[in-house]
């Protein structure tokens, strides 16, 4: 990247007022010195202080008994930012946070889940509650389908070892694409205020039921014989990686949100009203209409893509003979921001026959001179601003595990091997069977393509 001199200036007066203290987690005579150290520099007495835990999760509880213990501004603000994984399971995440609300205060824990930080994951709320036009259709009886998506088309890279552990559920379902999904359900608002907002993220999740494994396809990349450098090289070829894992690298599960906006499965009643009398029909045999929530995210894909994108259902009624596809709100997180939204129109001339095309905000060509901050830039900046919106809060948090911890406990007992795909490809065929079992349509008539790209 290049940096300009007004950069450059602004770097060197920001390292230079950096300084560094080594010292040991679990030590308390470090922490000493750390305060020791802190109050030190200019204003150090007066100043707030923001604790950044990027570190194993094993040493979270010494590190912040220590902080709390020796390192506290008596005039400032503290605030500590935690970084997950946030345990490993409903009970130790319990366990974590009982240990943190010993020590601080709600507001003053920063729960980062740097997707909270995403532009388009940020825009969400504004897309859907400042604008008109989604409010009557976000509901199950226009959307058939949500799906929500994270592809990497890389391994773990040397970072096996710590990926074993946890696996792709931990890394990235349970947190980031559970949070989107949250976005994507939630009611609106009482207002824009942090805990507004969380209140309503967390209302979603109670309203999800656990996992089941019926709706789950686990995979685990192999290498491709024919494929170049890393791509020759699968999930167990790791040398980090223990034999044999069972760690999955690819999942796909379907959750379902049981409210009145998504949830169609109950029995519909039908009332009918006539002169004399009020019939009730039972209807045992009306088809479920609950929205399946998709989320499907793995490693060593075919691209690298985080997306969502609600599928609305067939048009009632259709006169084009079938020649209509569904229409698709795409919200592109990376790489690429963009909002598009799949739609049929005439073919363009002497034809009257529809076809597809997109109605398309790419941000490239809309907002050419804006830079985008990275996620954590701006996550950072909310703390320093004590704006906990883009957070997790404690609760949001023990509803997240309790969906998936039954699963995760399963597999653990298990250790049923995963699918095996190839690296590079598009994960095990058994998750697009699953998806179109719930009620995805794929056309594979349409590939978006960036419209604006000059290239
Ligand atoms: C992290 C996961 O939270 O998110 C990684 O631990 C993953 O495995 C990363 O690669 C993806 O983040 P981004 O911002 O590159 O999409």
């Amino acid at each position: 990247m290049k940096i300009t001199d007004e950069e450059s200036d602004c770097l060197d007066a920001f390292f230079s007022k950096n300084s560094y203290i080594s010292g040991r987690y679990d030590d308390s005579n470090s922490f000493n010195k750390l305060h020791v150290h802190l109050s030190s520099l200019p204003d150090g007495g007066e100043a707030n202080r923001l604790f950044y835990l990027a570190l194993p999760p094993t040493v979270y509880q010494s590190v912040t008994t220590n902080i709390s213990a020796h390192c506290i501004s008596h005039k400032g603000w503290n605030r500590v930012i935690v970084e997950k994984p946030f345990g490993r399971d409903l009970q130790s995440s319990q366990e974590l946070s009982s240990h943190l609300s010993s020590l601080f205060k709600e507001d003053q824990i920063y729960r980062i889940d740097h997707y909270l930080g995403k532009e388009m994951v940020q825009n969400l709320m504004v897309l859907r509650f400042g604008n008109r036009i989604f409010g009557p259709i976000w509901n199950r009886n226009s959307v058939s389908c949500v799906v929500l998506t994270f592809k990497e088309p890389f391994g773990t890279q040397g970072r096996g070892g710590y990926f074993d552990d946890f696996g792709i559920i931990r890394d990235v379902m349970q947190n980031h694409l559970l949070q989107i999904l949250c976005l994507v359900a939630m009611e609106t608002p009482a207002s824009t205020n942090s805990n507004d907002v969380r209140d309503e993220k967390v209302k979603v999740l109670k309203c999800v039921a656990p996992v089941s494994g019926s709706d789950v396809v686990l995979g685990q990349y192999v290498g491709d014989l024919r494929g170049e450098g890393q791509a020759r090289f699968g999930y167990l070829d790791d040398p980090t990686v223990p034999d044999g894992s069972c760690t999955p690298t690819f999942a796909t599960a379907v959750l379902y949100v049981q409210n009145e906006r998504w949830d169609g499965e109950n029995n519909s009643l039908i009332f009918c009203f006539t002169y004399r009398e009020v019939r009730i029909f039972d209807f045992n045999t009306c088809s479920s209409i609950r929205v399946p929530f998709i989320l499907r995210c793995g490693k060593a894909l075919n691209e690298r893509k985080a997306e969502l994108r609600l599928q609305f259902t067939d048009v009632p009624g259709d006169i084009f003979g079938g020649r209509c596809q569904r229409n698709e709100l795409v919200v592109r997180v990376q790489p690429d921001e963009a909002i598009y939204l799949k739609m049929m129109t005439k073919r363009p001339g002497v034809y009257f026959s529809p076809e597809e095309t997109e109605l398309d905000l790419t941000y490239k060509s809309r907002y050419k001179n804006v830079k985008l901050p990275d996620a954590y830039e701006r996550l950072i900046l909310d703390v320093f601003s004590g704006n906990q919106m883009h957070f997790v809060r404690s609760d949001e948090l023990r509803e997240a595990w309790r969906i998936f911890t039954p699963l995760l406990h399963k597999m653990e007992q298990e250790k049923t091997p995963p699918i095996a795909y190839t690296y590079g490809s598009r994960g095990p065929t058994e998750a697009d069977d699953l998806m179109r079992r719930v009620g995805f349509h794929y056309g594979g008539t349409y590939k978006w393509v960036q419209p604006h790209s000059t290239i």
